[in-house]
């Protein structure tokens, strides 16, 4: 059986063991219900790093009212055969009072890069992501840290967060995982009729369509191809659009055009009870 702990004492005691015999040590927090776009980031943990350690915990401060927290999808005991299938060596699963003590009452709050985008429909997301994250590297203290690209805003805010408070620790982002129709790989996947499962390809597609349109017309306004991309999402079966964006890369800063610039294209659109989540890279 792969190697499980609880606490914080007991994950301390055995990432410590690893480190003193010398280990590169790769962290892959996670909130469970894993499947390959998971499991990718454990491949690529394992591939740069001598021992890799996942966290599964469902982190109730990154939910806002009325979202799925209680009805996130948990699967303990697949997941840890997946991991064990996967080579990760050690498995941190903490309840929610050994990660939130009853009187803590200190976060974490990158601001800028976390407004607008997914910080738009979900205002307490990030700093509930951010907070339990800086407390999951604190707790660890890997070497290295690995985030999917799937998540795009979330990759950046954690990058900017650990350069800004010089948290010891080299954040790696690993490409997105997609079925073979092209559907970005998500627990939230699993929320989703037939139906809607085949509606839901309509975001990686216009990603893409939206995306060959920005790159000929280059330095050219994007507002009229991003307004088309809403349309064609609604048209492809959403129930509405949270956001269609061209963003910096890196800064997350809104663009008016592509100008050959290294540049993401993300949305967010909802299909009856779920909302899903997708970005590609332009130039
Ligand atoms: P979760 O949604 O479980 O995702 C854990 C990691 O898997 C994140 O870095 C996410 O970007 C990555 N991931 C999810 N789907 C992917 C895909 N299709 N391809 C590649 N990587 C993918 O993100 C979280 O949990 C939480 O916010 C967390 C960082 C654990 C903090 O609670």
């Amino acid at each position: 059986m792969i190697d499980t702990v609880r606490t914080i004492a007991a994950l301390r005691d055995r990432v410590a063991e690893r480190r003193q015999a010398g280990a590169r040590i790769g962290f892959v927090p996670t909130m469970g219900a894993l499947h390959e776009g998971h499991l990718s980031l454990v491949a690529a943990a394992l591939a740069q790093c001598d021992a890799v350690v996942v966290s599964i915990f469902v982190n109730p401060t990154q939910f806002g009212p009325g979202e799925d927290f209680e009805a996130y999808p948990r699967d303990e005991s697949a997941d840890l055969e997946k991991l064990e299938q996967a080579g990760a060596q050690l498995v941190y699963l903490p309840a929610v009072d050994e990660m939130y003590p009853e009187n803590a009452t200190t976060v974490v709050n990158v601001s800028g890069i976390t407004e607008g985008l997914c910080g738009g429909a979900r205002p307490t997301h990030f700093q509930g992501v951010t907070t339990v994250v800086t407390k999951l590297l604190m707790q660890v203290l890997p070497d290295a840290a690995f985030f999917g690209e799937k998540d795009y805003q979330q990759l950046q805010t954690i990058r900017r967060m650990v350069r800004d408070l010089d948290i010891p620790v080299e954040i790696i982002g690993v490409p997105t995982v997609r079925e073979a129709d092209g559907l970005a790989l998500s627990s939230r996947n699993l929320y989703l009729s037939a139906d809607e499962r085949r509606e839901a390809l309509s975001l990686p597609a216009t990603l893409q369509a939206v995306a060959a349109k920005l790159r000929q017309a280059q330095g050219e306004p994007a507002a009229a191809h991003l307004d088309w991309g809403r349309a064609q999402l609604l048209q492809g079966g959403f129930d509405s659009v949270d956001y269609l964006e061209l963003r910096d890369a890196e800064t997350l800063a809104v663009l008016e055009g592509w100008e050959g610039q290294p540049a993401r294209l993300l949305a967010a659109a909802r299909i009856g009870k779920t909302r899903l989540i997708d970005n590609i890279a332009i130039g």
